[in-house]
């Protein structure tokens, strides 16, 4: 059996990870904690915490929150910055083998555009995961994402200053991700990431107020998965490169079912809070359902759920 994927098959540096199974942004840290404690070089990627050039405190707590079928987040992009982030996290990536994406936000075209470059030619680094999810201050609020060329403006200008292969994350926020998802590859993007977070809420009837501090935050869990598996299906039926799934995977049948909807690689995020060990034994669940399926690789089974014959 061969599970390895190419999320960047036609760019100049290729990103190969030797099975579909990565970390998604924001639920892994940068990866140190846990390698205490588990195999890295196993799964096919890590992804940082959304990383900005600036380091941010994040949101006042209460910043998660349990629902029925999943958790809400209001985190707020706590992280140490891209400095920090060169100084002291690469180098340990350097001496893993699992390649290392990092998650970057900016709030301006020009801050992913910074982002990017120092980013560029810093050993440990293997690519980039743009989140377009943040709301664009320069014009009127909207998210980069919710705008085809807006979310084209962010490729291009984060292509200009980086030769690291590029996925782009969109968010689900949109009444079609379709135009979305094509604009993001003509402008150069190298895979999709589908998708970041919904938006939600919870309120506590003892304080009458919202649980999270900020009132509303980000969705995911089990509950998303269905409204990720028609992004990744929709998505992957219009552009030629990779996708990446993101939402709600806590099994390995999980990985099945959105590798069939058209997924190269799949994220494995709030799962984590569940069980630390999620990446692996989901890894573990893939590779048994394949093996008992006689699926010599992804490419088999991807996208079978679109085909019509
Ligand atoms: C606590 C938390 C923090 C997150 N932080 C980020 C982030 O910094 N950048 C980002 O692009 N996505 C972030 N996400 C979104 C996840 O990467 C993922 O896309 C989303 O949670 C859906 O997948 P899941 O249901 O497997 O968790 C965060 C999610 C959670 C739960």
């Amino acid at each position: 059996m061969d599970l390895t994927v190419n999320l960047a098959p036609h760019h100049k540096t290729e990103l190969r990870l030797r099975n579909p199974i990565m970390t998604a942004s924001g639920t892994f840290s940068n990866g140190l904690e846990l390698a205490k404690y588990h195999d890295v070089d196993a799964l096919g990627a890590i992804v940082s915490k959304g990383t900005t050039l600036r380091p941010r405190r994040g949101n006042a707590t209460p910043r998660t929150a349990e629902t029925a079928a999943g958790m809400l987040n209001s985190i707020g992009f706590q992280n140490i910055g891209v400095s920090a982030l060169i100084k002291t996290i690469a180098p340990v990536w350097e001496r893993w083998d699992v390649p290392a994406i990092v998650n970057i936000m900016g709030e301006t075209l020009d801050e992913y555009g910074t982002l990017a470059a120092r980013l560029e030619g810093v050993p440990g680094v293997a690519g980039l995961e743009v989140n377009v999810s943040c709301p664009n201050v320069e014009a009127g609020g909207l998210e980069f994402g919710q705008v085809p060329e807006q979310a084209a403006a962010v490729v291009r200008e984060v292509a200009a200053h980086s030769t690291l292969p590029m996925l782009v994350k969109l968010t689900p926020s949109v009444s079609d991700i379709r135009p979305i998802a094509m604009a993001v590859e003509a402008a150069g993007a190298q895979a999709l990431t589908v998708t970041n977070t919904i938006p939600a809420m919870a309120i506590d009837v003892r304080t009458r107020r919202p649980v999270l501090s900020t009132g509303s935050g980000g969705l995911s869990g089990p509950a998303v998965k269905p409204i990720a598996m028609r992004n990744v299906y929709l998505a992957s039926s219009v552009v030629d490169i990779p996708v990446v799934a993101s939402g709600g995977a806590m099994t390995g049948l999980d990985v099945v079912e959105f590798v069939m909807a058209g997924a190269t690689a799949v994220q494995v995020g709030t799962a984590t809070f569940l069980d630390p060990a999620a990446p692996w034994s989901i890894l573990a669940e893939f590779e048994a359902w394949c093996a008992a399926e006689g699926v010599t690789c992804v490419d088999e089974i991807r996208g079978v759920a679109r085909r019509r014959d």
